[in-house]
């Protein structure tokens, strides 16, 4: 099971019916044939020195292919960094490179409207289409916030300044930028932003990059929230494995389609980092589950990775057996990508280390 989402105030439900609404129009073969040349696209070159999403059909094709996922991943992220900075509420949002506006639907999905003041928020990106896209989706939705979205052209290239705001979100894009953009747009953005979140495919070369983020964001003087329980070295040895997690979508009938079989769902992998400014309260988790829990005959084993706070931090493995009662229970409810903090009621501390081992 993946990362447990805040419910939406009818942010997926919404956003669901505004994409399935959206293929009338496109004749099924054309819209097939726009997915298959933006998945070669990826797998092909990238950065590339123009923008992929060319026209209508390339962006209806992006939005009812990958948007969902998208914006599940961005809210799995937002949501952990609210879990871990409950007074946050951001009254701005900046999304940049936020093609059809995956993050700003996420951020409705966990904040609402922003409380009494509607949140301000703007996307920038470069590909027109994806804009006008985002700006008619937007328009169908019951949240003020989001029907008021400013949509603006906007290149990410070296050197380039952000506009002040509480929230900057930049999800799917460093895989986009040259290098130098990609620092760039990392320390603008914690330069210009209260909380910064950065969502990655949740590939080896994504994580990667979500980790030379999240150096540039301690560089900068900005606190990590999530998903670390700590602003150390993050203790995957280079190479050997890479931090991910797992948000679960629906898939549209465009996706059977195009991926053929008949799955009602599929899991976006992703890797994240949310970081704050440290006038935002706030602390990180004592341990996170970073795998799949394993649910075996009587017991349940958590891959963990740990604060500086926690007995042993780090990477380690955790053994709950049925003898720890309600650490038991918990542990058996308990999903990757969540927090995790030994069950600690239950009175058997002791108990439980003596079942711990190494990872
Ligand atoms: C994979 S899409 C991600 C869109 C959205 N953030 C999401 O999560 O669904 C990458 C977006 O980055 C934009 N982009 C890539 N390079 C850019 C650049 N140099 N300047 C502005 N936007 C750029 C693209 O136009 C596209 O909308």
């Amino acid at each position: 099971m993946p990362i447990p989402f805040h419910t939406a105030p009818h942010a997926d439900e919404e956003l669901r019916g505004a994409l399935a609404g959206l293929l009338d129009g496109l004749p099924p073969r054309q819209a097939a044939g726009a997915v298959e040349r933006l998945i070669t696209h990826y797998r092909g070159k990238v950065p590339t020195g123009a923008p992929v999403l060319r026209d209508r059909a390339d962006v209806v094709a992006y939005a009812a292919y990958r948007m969902p996922a998208t914006f599940e991943a961005v809210r799995a992220a937002l949501g952990a960094l609210a879990d871990r900075a409950p007074g946050f509420d951001p009254a701005d949002h900046l999304d940049v490179g936020g093609g059809t506006g995956a993050a700003v639907w996420a951020a409705a999905g966990i904040w609402g409207d922003g409380g009494e003041r509607t949140r301000a928020t703007t996307v920038l990106d470069w590909a027109e289409p994806a804009l006008a896209l985002g700006r008619e989706l937007a328009g169908t939705s019951r949240s003020a916030a989001l029907r008021a979205v400013e949509w603006r052209r906007a290149r990410i290239a070296p050197g380039g300044e952000l506009p002040a705001a509480e929230l900057i979100t930049v999800s799917y894009v460093l895989n986009e930028l040259t290098e130098d953009a990609r620092h760039g747009l990392v320390d603008a953005a914690a330069a210009s932003g209260r909380a910064v979140v950065i969502v990655e495919p949740g590939t080896p070369a994504g994580y990667e990059r979500i980790i030379e983020a999240r150096g540039r964001l301690i560089d900068a003087g900005l606190r990590v929230m999530a998903p670390c329980p700590h602003g150390d070295t993050c203790p995957i040895e280079p190479g050997s494995d890479w931090c991910h997690f797992a948000a679960r979508v629906g898939r549209s009938s465009l996706h059977r389609r195009v991926k053929g079989g008949s799955l009602a769902y599929e899991d976006e992998k992703f890797s994240y980092v949310a970081a704050v400014r440290p006038e935002v309260a706030g602390t990180a988790a004592g341990a996170r589950i970073v795998r799949r829990p394993q649910i075996r005959k009587g017991q349940v084993l958590l891959d963990l990775c740990a604060g500086p706070d926690a007995r042993r931090g780090g990477l380690r493995r955790e053994t709950v057996t049925k003898r720890h009662g309600p650490a038991y229970r918990a542990a058996r409810d308990a999903d990757w990508g969540e927090e995790w903090d030994g069950g600690r009621d239950d009175g058997r501390d002791g108990e439980r280390d003596a079942g711990r081992d190494e990872a």
